[in-house]
């Protein structure tokens, strides 16, 4: 069965267009937002358009004489009725032949029926990214796990993603590390637990460097050795990165994350010098104090240029620096050279990058830069609040880090006691591995079900909840209509309920069939918005109908025909559901 080429919206919107254009000018229609979107309450029909109001008041005539231009129209094939409501919103009610045949097909269909409009384009996707020789800590898994979601939702909208993990391999950390290694590392802690150890170095470095400004000297001078390429400090860079690596992947394999490429910072190093002497040449980057900066050139409003800032009524300089009075180049450098070489390899349609709030600025400064080196390709921020706990901020410094791994392994061991406690008899290694599932799927979901620029406060109540909005209440829900698919081949062994029709009798059954038919929508705009979270939400309300459904409707019990019909109607939710964990990269065990 074909996959659909248009979801429900772009189709009744499409419709909305072409009826609209048969009596409206071209002009008035242009740049109008025809959007139909799927309505919050089943008063207001299935699907609802609000163009009438604004196109009313281009033509100058009352929004109802609009709208009823659509209404007077023959309706679009899937629609059973349309009416104003209001003060001119066209409300649309499907037809229930129409959606049943839309969910045969979906059911049909490996896609469920979701178009593929990202073919022919190509998403380079920076995500996860984090530094080397630091431990990952709870605040980088959000950037890994919205990051990998967004790159599973756009690869299943046939985009072509390319995912890098830009590595922090090449900060000014690197010169503290350098001499604090030399002077403290323990060769023997180094071999047994690499990043604690860089980590212990690190900190007491810093903490040198603060009392001792000679240290600090040192610490930069061994950077600019490291950045000239210097031997003996590249081997022990080096060093750094491959332990590092390890780590990380370990943790990689745990979230079941890969990437396509892992370049880190230190990938664009020889792209620095001419990167700069052509700002330099172009005029873009100025002398600032020793340093080389970038500065507004006016072309944004005061409010929304990244190069100004107004303090105390004054409107002050944030210059980019590009390259700093010793000679070193900056994370902004690296990041301008980045956007250059993928510009070149990949000819990207889009390059976005995630990280935490705190990187806003940087961000906007390097797209400008980029826009005035003439580059044009689409490039986006997607920034996340920082996860708190409820004892506070996650914070290295103040060394109150709960490292990721240790977030995980208690996940895992939470999880345990709950399926134990609700899956007894299971055998224990059945029960660990349900756990795994349950424990990583709960700490993504925590992530993901929150929109990303709120602040998350993170509790094992909330993340563990079998009832709430979690990943577990959607790992049980796949796994009772598991069961009752279980039942019904053991009533009916050999009845294939595809044979049968889906109906829509039941207030119900149109209900959940209504959510399952918006699939496709929501896919979409979760990608667009760079949202998990809307996904998250829609996976919820449908696993909410689905239960309404389950325990309102005979299944067993019902006549030959309508129980089919509703056995298919709960495999599709399964398919649903499980379709949508998976874009989220949570998995659903098949029993639990
Ligand atoms: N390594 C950085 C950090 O941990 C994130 C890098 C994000 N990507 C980028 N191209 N700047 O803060």
């Amino acid at each position: 069965m074909p996959t659909e080429r248009f979801t429900l919206e772009e189709m009744l919107s499409g419709w909305v267009r072409e009826t609209l254009a048969g009596s409206l000018p071209a002009a008035v229609l242009e740049g109008a937002d025809l959007s139909v979107a799927a309505t919050a309450d089943e008063r207001f029909g299935d699907y609802q358009c609000n163009a009438a109001m604004a196109l009313a008041r281009a033509m100058k005539k009352p929004p109802r004489e609009v709208a009823g231009l659509l209404t007077a129209a023959a309706k679009p094939g899937a629609v059973e009725r349309m009416e104003i409501a209001g003060p001119g919103f066209v409300n649309f009610t499907l037809s229930a032949d129409w959606m049943a045949q839309r969910l045969e097909q979906a059911q049909a269909d490996d896609r469920l029926g979701v178009p593929e409009p990202g073919r022919g384009r190509t998403l380079v996707l920076d995500y996860s990214s984090p530094n080397v020789a630091k431990p990952m800590h709870i605040g980088h898994i959000r950037s890994t796990v919205i990051g990998n979601a967004l790159d599973r939702l756009h690869r299943f909208l046939g985009w072509r993603v390319i995912s890098d993990n830009h590595l922090g391999d090449w900060g000014t950390q690197f010169g503290l590390l350098i001499v604090g290694f030399r002077h403290f590392a323990d060769p023997a802690a180094y071999e047994t637990s690499p990043i604690e150890e860089l980590e212990r170095v690190y900190v007491k470095s810093y903490e040198q460097s603060k009392a001792d400004p000679a240290w600090l000297e040192g610490a930069r001078a061994e950077l600019v050795k490291l950045q000239q390429g210097d031997a003996a400090n590249r081997a022990l860079w080096q060093s750094f990165v491959e332990h590092s690596l390890r780590e990380f992947d370990g943790i990689y394999r745990r979230l079941g994350v890969s990437f396509d490429l892992t370049r880190g910072e230190s990938f664009y190093n020889d792209r620095l010098v001419a990167l700069v002497a052509d700002l330099k040449a172009r005029g873009l980057a100025k002398e600032s104090d020793g340093a080389w900066c970038v500065f507004s050139d006016g072309a944004l409003p005061p409010k929304e240029d990244p190069f100004r800032k107004q303090e105390d009524g004054e409107w002050k300089d944030i210059p980019c620096i590009v390259q700093k009075s010793d000679g070193a180049f900056n994370y902004a450098t690296t990041d301008l050279a980045t956007i250059l070489s993928r510009a070149e390899e990949f000819h990207p349609d889009a390059v976005v990058y995630v990280t935490d709030e705190r990187q806003q600025l940087h961000f906007r400064q390097v797209f400008a830069v980029a826009r005035r080196l003439g580059v044009a390709t689409r490039l986006e921020h997607v920034w996340f609040g920082l996860m708190r706990l409820p004892e506070g901020t996650f914070s290295t410094r103040q060394g109150n880090v709960i490292k990721l791994e240790r977030l995980l392994d208690e996940a895992q061991t939470r999880a345990l006691a709950v399926v134990k406690a609700s899956s007894p008899d299971m055998p224990a290694e059945q029960q660990w591995e349900v756990a795994r599932a349950v424990g990583i799927g709960a700490v993504k979901y925590a992530d993901l079900s929150q929109n990303p620029q709120s602040l998350v406060t993170f509790t094992w109540e909330k993340a563990l909840a079998l009832d709430g909005n979690s990943a577990p209440y959607l790992q049980y829900a796949c796994a009772r209509i598991a069961s009752v698919q279980d039942k019904y081949r053991e009533r009916f062994p050999g009845v294939e309920p595809r044979r049968f029709p889906i109906r829509l009798t039941e207030p119900v059954e149109r209900q959940l069939a209504t959510r399952l038919l918006r699939f496709a929508d929501v896919v979409q705009r979760a990608a667009r918005l760079y949202r998990p979270s809307v996904l998250a939400d829609y996976l919820y309300d449908l696993a909410q109908t689905y239960s309404t459904f389950y325990q309102n409707t005979p299944f067993l019990k019902a006549a030959e025909g309508v129980r089919e019909s509703r056995v298919r109607l709960c495999d599709l939710t399964a398919q649903t559901l499980r379709r949508g964990l998976d874009l989220l990269g949570i998995e659903a065990p098949e029993r639990i």
